[in-house]
């Protein structure tokens, strides 16, 4: 399994398409747009049309088998039944959890004491990965399907676009937002369209994924170290937002580290609800100055646990003072009551 190239602005996309017009010797080039969803790769064997074994992406040779889990997604169709499916067929796509059910999930771990999940994608892989498939099947996990790996048996689609229709024949979820868009101008509008309504989305995406739609051009231009010509990620910023910063906690980890915690007045981010962020350690505290009171900005981004970017001082409330870490600990670990070294 491959993994994308990303770009980060509209001249790297460009870039990518004059890379692919250059190298397949045509003027204007239709590709395939589609949400990048935030969750983790799969790969499906089916064979004479039923689900014989799923496996995780791992280092994109070797994965974790995690067919029994796979089984209990509701989904992932188990049975195919569409006459035109071939007897070997390998699908991929993205398994993941909806913000609905990870906040859910999460009320759920906490009434029972047990660990909280970062993010949606966390908690997918971790729903994955259980060992007892009871568990798994109680979790809230979806699928959309991308690419097929194997086509086995019967002549196969010639395009991406062919191939999603193909698929969502066969009884595939395919994302409704998946577009075929012709030349750069359309691949950028996609961006644009997508990013309005990321908000509104029942799922987390961190960009959106191009690809040249002709089977045929993808193999011209092939690929290098593991990530196709063909394909590329455009992702988006990371979502910032406002919030107050009412308290710094001191947590103490397994190890006996002591990390400073920000404790924020809530506040919804990218799909899902903030209101604890890190804040590294007290160096990272000094330099960009947080005080207690303060009015912050916090960024989410994938899978880190989201962050303190900086200080609005416009809005820093009188007599706010620079933290002291040592001071507020008294000098003894909040856990144990040790003494504390720096
Ligand atoms: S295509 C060459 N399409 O992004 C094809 N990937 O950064 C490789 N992903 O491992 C994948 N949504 O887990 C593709 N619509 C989409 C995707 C997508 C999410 C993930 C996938 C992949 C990672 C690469």
């Amino acid at each position: 399994m491959l993994s994308l190239n990303n770009a980060f602005s509209a001249d790297e996309v460009g870039e990518f398409d004059r890379r692919c017009r250059e190298g397949t010797g045509r003027e204007s080039l239709a590709y395939v747009a589609e949400p990048k969803i935030d969750g983790l790769a799969i790969s499906l064997l089916y064979e004479q049309g039923e689900l014989v074994r799923a496996a995780t992406r791992g280092d994109g040779r070797t994965g974790e088998d995690v067919t029994l889990n796979v089984r209990s997604i509701s989904s992932i169709p188990l049975q195919l039944r569409s006459h035109r499916v071939p007897p070997s067929l390998e699908v991929r796509g993205e398994v993941f959890m909806p913000i609905v059910g990870f906040e859910r999930l999460n009320e759920q771990q906490k009434a029972r004491d047990e660990k909280l999940y970062v993010n949606p994608r966390n908690a997918a892989a971790g729903s994955l990965r259980q060992l007892d498939s009871n568990v798994c099947a109680q979790r809230p996990l979806s699928f959309f399907c991308y690419a097929v790996g194997v086509w086995q048996g019967t002549p196969s689609p010639s395009s991406q676009m062919q191939m999603l229709s193909a698929l969502r024949e066969f009884g595939f979820p395919v994302n409704p937002l998946a577009r075929e868009v012709k030349g750069l101008k359309a691949c950028l509008d996609y961006y644009e369209d997508v990013m309005a309504s990321r908000a509104s989305l029942r799922y987390e995406i961190d960009g959106v994924v191009y690809k040249v739609s002709s089977f045929e051009d993808q193999q011209v231009l092939g690929s290098v170290s593991r990530a196709p010509r063909w394909a590329m990620a455009y992702k988006y910023a990371p979502e910032q937002a406002q919030t107050r910063l009412h308290a710094i906690t001191i947590q103490v980890g397994r190890t006996g580290t002591l990390t400073p915690v920000a404790e924020l007045e809530p506040v919804f981010v990218d799909g899902s609800t903030i209101s604890r962020a890190t804040l590294h350690n007290e160096e990272e505290i000094g330099r960009k100055d947080i005080r207690i009171g303060d009015t912050v900005i916090i960024e989410k981004r994938g899978d880190v646990i989201p962050g303190v970017i900086s200080v609005v001082k416009d809005l820093r409330p009188a007599g706010a003072e620079p933290f002291d870490m040592i001071a507020v600990t008294g000098s003894q670990c909040p856990d144990c009551g040790g003494a504390i070294h720096k």
